[in-house]
This record gives C-alpha cells, sequence and structure tokens, in this order.
C-alpha cells in the first residue's frame, strides 16, 4: 500500500502530466514509452512512415520473418468482423535475405530518430527459427527477437505455441544462439486451455520477456454462398473483440509466471483508447502493442501516450511502473486508494 499513498501525495499535490514518466524497462530494453506496433500490422515501417511519426513510438515491431519468402494464403484473407477482425495472412513476408538487404536499412534510420526495434520471427521447424533468429540478431541496431509461435494461419503454426514441451526446448535453443544482449520476447498463443503452461515453459526456457496475445482461431460464414468468408477456412481474431480475453489472461500469467520470475509481459489484443492501455497496465503489462486499430488510425499509438500521461497524473504516479499489476482481483483484500 505504500505506492497507493505516495500517489495520494502526489495527487493531491497537484502533480502535472509533464512531470510524469512513461519510460519503461522491459528486461533491460529501455524504451521511451511503452507503446508498440503489433507485428504484421504496419509491414516493417517503411509502409507506415507517412501515416504516423514513429520516431514516437518506443518501438518498431515488424511483421514476421520466415527463413524463406512466402507468399501467404490466397484471398480472400481479411475480413471484418462486428467489434473485430478475422485475417489468415498465412505469414506473406519478403523472407530473411531481402529482409536484412532491404527492409533493415529502413529500420535502422527510424531506430536513429528514437523507437527501438523488435524483429518478429517464425518458423516451422527448430532449424527454421534457429537460423533466422541467430542471424538477424547478429545485427547490432535489432533490441530484440520476438519469437511466433502462435501464428493460426498456417498448417503448422501452433505446434510450438501449444506444446510446452516443445516451445521450452525452442526457446532455450534460440536463446543459446542469440546475441548475449538482444531480448528474446516470447509471443503467447491463446488458443491454449491454460496459457499459465505455456508462459511457463517460455520461462523455463529462458525467454527474456512475454508478449500476449496473439489472434483467437476463429470463421466467418458468408450465409448465401454457404461458405467462409476467408479462403482459408478459418482466420485469427483481432481487435475490439478479445480485448476482455486478452486482459485477463495478462492478469493470470502475471500472477502466476510473470511477476514471480520477474519477466515483464508486453499485452496487446484490442487495444484502440488510453483507457484499454491502461486495463493492461493494471493486469500487469508493463509494454503495449496496438494492431487492429491501427487500421482505423495509424497514429493511435502516438495519441495514446496522452491520455497515460494524464491519467498517471491524476492519480499522482510519476512513472508507469507505480501502476503496472496493481489491480485489485476479488479476494485479494482492500482495493488501493485511488
Ligand atoms: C492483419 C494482421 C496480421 C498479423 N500478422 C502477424 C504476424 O505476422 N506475426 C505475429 O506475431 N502476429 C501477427 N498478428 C497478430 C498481432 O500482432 C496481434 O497479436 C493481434 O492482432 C492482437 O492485437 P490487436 O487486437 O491490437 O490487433 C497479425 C494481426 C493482424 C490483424
Amino acid at each position: 500500500m505504500k505506492k497507493a499513498s505516495t500517489a495520494a501525495v502526489n495527487a493531491s499535490a497537484g502533480l502535472t502530466a509533464d512531470k510524469v514518466s512513461l519510460a519503461v524497462d522491459l528486461a533491460g530494453l529501455h524504451l521511451a514509452n511503452p507503446m508498440m506496433t503489433a507485428s504484421g500490422t504496419c509491414g516493417y515501417a517503411d509502409e507506415y512512415a507517412d501515416f504516423a511519426d514513429l520516431s514516437k513510438l518506443g518501438a518498431f515491431v515488424t511483421k514476421s520473418i520466415t527463413l524463406k519468402p512466402r507468399k501467404g494464403n490466397e484471398a480472400y484473407r481479411i475480413v471484418e468482423t462486428r467489434g473485430g477482425m478475422l485475417n489468415a495472412i498465412g505469414l506473406a513476408n519478403v523472407g530473411l535475405d531481402v529482409f536484412l538487404a532491404d527492409k533493415l536499412p529502413v529500420l535502422a534510420r527510424m531506430k536513429a530518430a528514437g523507437p527501438r526495434i523488435i524483429v518478429n520471427v517464425a518458423g516451422h521447424s527448430f532449424d527454421d527459427y534457429l537460423q533466422a533468429a541467430s542471424r538477424i540478431s547478429r545485427e547490432a541496431i535489432v533490441d530484440a527477437i520476438e519469437l511466433n509461435v502462435s501464428c493460426p494461419n498456417v498448417s503448422d503454426g501452433l505446434t510450438f505455441g501449444t506444446n510446452p514441451d516443445l516451445l521450452k526446448q525452442l526457446v532455450r535453443r534460440v536463446r543459446d544462439a542469440l546475441r548475449p544482449d538482444c531480448r528474446l520476447i516470447v509471443k503467447l498463443s491463446p488458443n491454449v486451455t491454460d496459457i499459465t503452461q505455456t508462459a511457463g515453459a517460455a520461462v523455463e526456457g529462458g525467454a527474456n520477456i512475454l508478449s500476449m496475445v496473439n489472434t483467437f482461431t476463429g470463421m466467418a460464414v458468408d450465409i448465401w454462398k454457404r461458405k467462409t468468408r476467408l479462403a482459408n477456412g478459418t482466420g485469427g481474431l483481432s481487435g475490439p473483440a478479445i480485448r476482455p480475453l486478452a486482459v485477463a489472461m495478462v492478469s493470470k500469467v502475471y500472477r502466476a509466471v510473470a511477476k514471480p520470475a520477474g519477466v515483464p509481459i508486453i499485452g496487446m489484443g484490442g487495444i484502440q483508447y488510453w483507457q484499454d492501455a491502461v486495463e493492461f497496465l493494471l493486469a500487469g503489462a508493463s509494454g503495449l502493442a496496438v494492431g487492429t486499430a491501427l487500421f482505423v488510425d495509424p497514429a493511435t499509438p502516438i495519441t495514446i501516450l496522452a491520455g497515460l500521461r494524464d491519467y498517471l497524473a491524476t492519480l499522482g504516479c510519476r512513472s508507469l511502473s507505480e501502476v503496472v499489476g496493481s489491480l485489485s482481483l476479488p479476494g485479494d483484500g482492500p482495493a488501493c486508494d485511488q
């Protein structure tokens, strides 16, 4: 309760938003603020740079990169649903070689303006992941690798993400192959019975940071054609519809795995407004990523920053870390005084 009473003093002293620090330290990865892009929703930065001031982001997260280029699935591969969006892109990407030659220089220029660089890596085998992740981590501008072990849109994309033993082995081998100061983020799938099992396996394997959640497997139906609206049949559901599910999962993983192990969480799933971002912070996330909302307003992560500052100032908190995980759940005892 010490935090709450400090906050109360600051609040009554009229803490102003400009005195609030949004800086976060994710396992040694220092970000000017917690806001980042969610993988796959803004390419490799150049596609997105004309629409938002990327220098204001805490970090930029790339589309998933695989060892070889991938065309992805047939169209339609995105459909809108009420409160969300289903995608079955199928990991379409330029492949490792083109990424290193053409995309990395763009990311290096962006990094000079401020944001940290996180490269998302996907694969189909231990070897795929190891080769791509270790090669990318040799690039000094890459601050962290995010392992996508949770893509629901490729035939074997969930094998690692849903099997704790395999996941632990994969994380251990990739961690050993990375540049020592390159952070390893493991992105968890929500398509499991108990997400604390896979979170625990990732941490035991050596993950420095957990990110959660990827999309939920779903289906949309054209009732007149009596066919699925996505050519792939099923896809991954994202956007506001999944936020309560994602917040509950962050809260569960924070309490059962991440907090005891001292491993930070990057929370995502339907963040569109600053209030959504706060829900994830209170549930236990220290970093925040925005995906689907970028299709509505590419500046969403930047707009959210002002709301976060005002919220913290109103509570009397000088730094973001003061609220992380401060959610009180039924059975926890008295709530804080704000
Ligand atoms: C069109 C689209 C493409 C995506 N591609 C990837 C990807 O390549 N790799 C990955 O790890 N996640 C991918 N995701 C998942 C997002 O990074 C994020 O985990 C998910 O959409 C939940 O966040 P949101 O509700 O803010 O979109 C994709 C999501 C969308 C909507």
